[in-house]
């Protein structure tokens, strides 16, 4: 038995958890959740968004499931999101985007990994302002880009992909994007049998729009990381497919790309796939890979009957009926 920190989050975050909890008991999945609330309902509480309880456990039991959680604008709280990243050292977030057969969308082609760098650039959140004039400190570390250039090469090599891409802008942003691709770079030369290419983000966001096929593995600092992550993500279908996992030494937390879609929360018509998806990502981890490959098969079967499912597909069911339609599929 396992035991994983489960985060129901904000938003439409406790829809989609639910669904998570439900369908892992049909699978008789041997997880039994450690539930802890954060974010924008326990503020009131606690003063934070993240209260220490949250940390042990996730200390604890190094391994949790986290629906979204919404970061207000102008309230001083630092991103739940990305301290959670920082603390536990989760250092690559990886970001899956394949097309699934039988939805209709843009492409039907794609198989790509975002490998995001997770723990620094500008997300380290250094800000400051001197008059009228705003400033952010964009920070990049030999060693952090060497472990994401090592994560992205390895996860190529073990999951039998052909190319890696890095990701930057190093023509404009010489010394900090500069650094970034010389750690890609002496990386690559150790994986002479992994084809290695480089591309310039804006250039890359047209080639992933126009040919998103042609890329395999994708290597990129935090921010260009983020965006392309949710430009891929429209490639399959949107925001309601794409799953992720955000890795470290020893700790990992999954969750969806997406955030907490206020503009759809608590109206029953949230997507609950890209949170699933990142819970067969939570499965693999844990080595249950015969249930996560049941999963998976069931979420393929399902996707081929548009009725059943949410209207970001195009569908004219709701959350209910999505789930109820992949369980059906597991039994
Ligand atoms: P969002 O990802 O929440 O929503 C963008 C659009 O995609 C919305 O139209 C939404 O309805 C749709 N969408 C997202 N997930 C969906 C799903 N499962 N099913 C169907 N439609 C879905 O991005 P937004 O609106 O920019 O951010 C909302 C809040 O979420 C912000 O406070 C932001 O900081 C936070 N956020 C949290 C993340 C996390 O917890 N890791 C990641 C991204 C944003
Ligand atoms: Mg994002």
């Amino acid at each position: 038995m396992y035991t994983v920190t489960l985060i129901p989050g904000d938003g439409i975050g406790p829809e989609i958890t639910s669904v998570v909890v439900e369908i892992f008991e049909h699978l008789k999945a041997p997880i039994s959740w450690d539930l802890v609330e954060a974010g924008e309902k326990v503020i009131e509480k606690y003063g934070t968004p993240l209260p220490d309880y949250v940390i042990d456990s996730i200390r604890k039991n190094k391994v949790a499931l986290k629906g979204p959680i919404t970061t207000p604008i102008g309230k001083g709280f630092r991103s739940v999101n990305v301290t959670l990243r920082e603390r536990f050292n989760l250092y690559a977030n990886l970001r899956p985007v394949k097309s699934l057969e039988g939805l209709n969308t843009k492409y039907n082609n794609v198989d790509l990994v975002v490998v995001r760098e997770n723990t620094e650039c500008l997300y380290k959140g250094i800000e400051y302002k001197i008059d009228d004039t705003a400033c952010a400190v964009r920070v990049i570390t030999k060693s952090a880009s060497e472990k994401i250039a090592y994560f992205a090469f390895n996860y190529a090599k073990e999951n039998k992909r052909k190319k890696v891409t890095a990701v930057h802008k190093a023509n404009i942003l010489k010394i900090t994007d500069g650094l970034f691709l010389e750690a890609i770079r002496k990386v690559a030369n150790e994986y002479p049998e992994i084809e290695y290419e480089e591309k310039i983000i804006d250039n890359m966001s047209m080639q992933l729009v126009l040919n998103p096929e042609k890329f395999d593995v994708v290597v990129a600092p935090n921010l260009y990381g983020d965006i392309l992550s949710d430009l891929a993500a429209g490639l399959i279908g949107g925001l309601g497919l794409a799953p992720a996992a955000n890795i470290g030494e020893d700790t990992a937390i999954f969750e969806a790309v997406h955030g907490s879609a206020p503009d759809i929360a608590n109206k029953g018509i949230a997507n609950p796939i890209a949170l699933l998806s990142s819970s067969i990502m939570l499965l693999d981890y844990l080595k249950l890979n015969e249930l996560a490959k049941k999963l998976e098969n069931a979420i393929s079967s399902t996707v081929k009957d548009i009725d059943s499912l949410t209207p970001d597909l195009g569908g004219k069911g709701n959350i209910e009926s999505i789930k109820n339609k992949i369980i059906s599929f597991l039994n």
